[in-house]
């Protein structure tokens, strides 16, 4: 089971920050994943929201800044233990970090409402701009609109399904959805991480990954029931590296 550092290892640093995926090298992860925005001046970056007010503290959108602005702020404030000044990387200063200890890499691309048109042409463009990269990468979205047009750009990608709104009752669909842009990959949220869902995927044809995984009791039970990988903000949840493979 892999144990992928969700944003790094933001259990510890904040999250999708430099510091927080050199920790989780230094932790002996192998896996990844982060979230990707584009800049007003079409940079990628690394963060979770859209915006920067639960960060930073400051309600300003990415799209709407270039990058020499948003580099300015902190988007540690909101990190208790450790509030530290770190600003949002760029996409290609996480790869610096991670890519040459990373097998495999969870690019999650925001773009509800293709909120950056056009970034699946940059994306792919960055990821065939770096021997090896390619293959390592996964892309997945809650957008599926964002999914189907990386398929359409690239037959080979792998993508990984991620349902926005999932239950057990809508799973048929996603599985079908899932299908029909030929995703390897289906991440899907704990709380619908039950045996029989997990068999379900499985028997469509999918890896499952689960999210976001950070006790450890829960960890063990996904790995008894066939769960390929677990996204943590802990990559020491299971004290040592012993459910790899
Ligand atoms: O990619 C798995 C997980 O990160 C999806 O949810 O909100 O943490 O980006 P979120
Ligand atoms: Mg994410």
């Amino acid at each position: 089971m892999k144990i992928i550092a969700h944003r790094g290892a933001s259990g510890y640093a904040p999250e999708n920050t430099i510091k927080a995926f050199r920790l989780a090298v230094e932790m002996g992860a192998r896996d990844f994943e982060f979230d990707v925005h584009r800049t007003r001046d079409g940079i990628l970056v690394v963060h979770h929201d859209f915006d920067l007010k639960r960060t930073a503290g400051r309600g300003v959108k990415i799209a709407d800044l270039d990058y020499a602005e948003l580099k300015k702020l902190n988007v540690a404030a909101h990190f208790k233990q450790d509030k530290a000044a770190q600003q949002i990387p760029r996409l290609d200063e996480v790869i610096d970090v991670i890519g040459p200890a990373a097998e495999w890499l969870n690019f999650e691309v925001k773009n509800e409402g293709n909120a950056y048109p056009g970034i699946e042409e940059a994306l792919l463009a960055f990821l065939e701009s770096r021997p090896g990269l390619f293959e390592k990468a996964v892309v997945s979205s809650f957008d599926h609109p964002t999914l189907k047009r990386f398929r359409e750009l690239s037959p080979l990608l792998k993508v990984a399904y991620l349902g926005h709104n999932l239950n057990t009752l809508l799973l048929r669909t996603a599985l079908r959805k899932a299908a029909a842009i030929k995703a390897v990959n289906f991440h899907l949220p704990l709380r619908l991480a039950f045996k029989m869902n997990v068999s379900r995927i499985k028997s469509a044809g999918f890896k499952v990954c689960v999210y976001t995984v950070n006790e450890k009791k829960d960890a063990l039970r996904l790995a008894t029931i066939g769960v390929d990988g677990i996204f943590t903000n802990f990559p020491d949840i299971l004290g040592k590296w012993t459910l790899k493979g």
